[in-house]
């Protein structure tokens, strides 16, 4: 597994990624369908975002997924979302996520990271747990997903955490 920069060369790989999942999509959220071009504006927006820490995670070259922090410098903050679409429970998005974490307090400074995930979402949340970050409350009802509601966790965790 590797993690290396989001780049144009990917776009591709996760139109067709987004397109074929449906589970992902209820995992993350994902209401909307998006073509290449959404893709690409994307990954475009991405690159030319200073506050934008994009990793693409792969395997021997084909992309699996990717980990993104978008960072408040005001508040020393940054949100973050992770997505695998396939690869699962080998280990991958722990060590991206201990990636990213690494990143945001050691090389930017930062205090903060936080994220919401799906009360669903067990993986998920054993992973984020596992690593640190710790519930702060619940946005109830925040997903409608085939007529039914579900709450959104937030978790966040801080650079003096005893972690
Ligand atoms: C959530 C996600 C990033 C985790 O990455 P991963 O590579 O699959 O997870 P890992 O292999 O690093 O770790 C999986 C852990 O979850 C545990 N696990 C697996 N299924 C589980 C379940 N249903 N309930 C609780 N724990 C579970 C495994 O036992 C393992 O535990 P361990 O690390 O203590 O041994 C990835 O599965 C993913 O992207 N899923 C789809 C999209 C998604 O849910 N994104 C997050 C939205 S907030």
């Amino acid at each position: 597994m590797e993690l290396v920069p989001l780049s144009m060369e990917f776009a591709a790989e996760m139109a067709a990624a987004g397109a074929n999942d449906d589970e992902v999509n209820r995992l993350t959220g994902t209401h909307g369908t998006f073509t290449l071009e959404d893709y690409e504006a994307y990954i475009e927006r991405t690159l030319n975002d200073p506050n934008r820490y994009t990793r693409a995670i792969t395997e021997d070259g084909k992309f699996l997924g990717e980990v993104v922090l978008t960072i408040n410098p005001h508040n020393r903050s940054a949100g973050m979302r992770i997505a695998l679409w396939g690869g699962f429970g080998k280990g991958y998005g722990s060590i991206a996520i201990r990636h990213v974490l690494d990143h945001a307090f050691n090389e930017r400074d930062l205090h903060r990271v936080d994220l919401e995930v799906y009360d669903f979402n067990d993986r998920a949340i054993h992973v984020y747990k596992k690593l640190g970050f710790r519930e702060e409350g619940r946005l109830r009802d925040a997903l409608l997903w085939d007529g039914v509601f579900h709450d959104a966790i937030v978790m966040s965790i801080l650079s003096t955490d005893n972690i």
